[in-house]
């Protein structure tokens, strides 16, 4: 996990479930993360926990719905950075429709 230490990840159902496990596991290997996720109370709730965890700087939340094309382009320049140092996973069952 060293190799990915300092790098940004983008989480996608990341508030939730397995998502939120990632994110965790990814955090922890020193990853910045953005969370991207539909739901605003899951958001909520992962932000809370990031926040509560000591991790508030580490962890930025995301409303985004996967299936929303033009959504999806947006959130990599402006949170993410250059995409360089940028690396996605995607746990939600909706990626698979969306175009990369
Ligand atoms: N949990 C398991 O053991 C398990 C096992 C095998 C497969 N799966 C599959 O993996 C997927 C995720 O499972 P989970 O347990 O983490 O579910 P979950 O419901 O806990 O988390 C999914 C997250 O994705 C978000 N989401 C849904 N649609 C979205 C969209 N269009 N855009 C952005 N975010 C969206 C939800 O709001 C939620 O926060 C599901 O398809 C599930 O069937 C889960």
């Amino acid at each position: 996990m060293e190799q990915v230490a300092g790098k940004v990840a983008f989480v996608t159902g990341g508030a939730s479930g397995i998502g939120l496990g990632l994110a965790k596991v990814l955090v922890s290997a020193g990853m910045k993360v953005v969370i991207a996720d539909v739901r605003e109370d899951h958001l909520a709730s992962a932000a809370a926990f990031f926040g509560d965890s000591g991790h508030r700087a580490d962890a930025v939340t995301l409303r985004l719905d996967v299936t929303d094309r033009s959504a999806l382009s947006t959130p990599r320049r402006r949170r993410c950075g250059h995409s360089a140092r940028f690396i996605c996973w995607s746990t939600t069952p909706a990626w698979g429709s969306a175009d990369r």
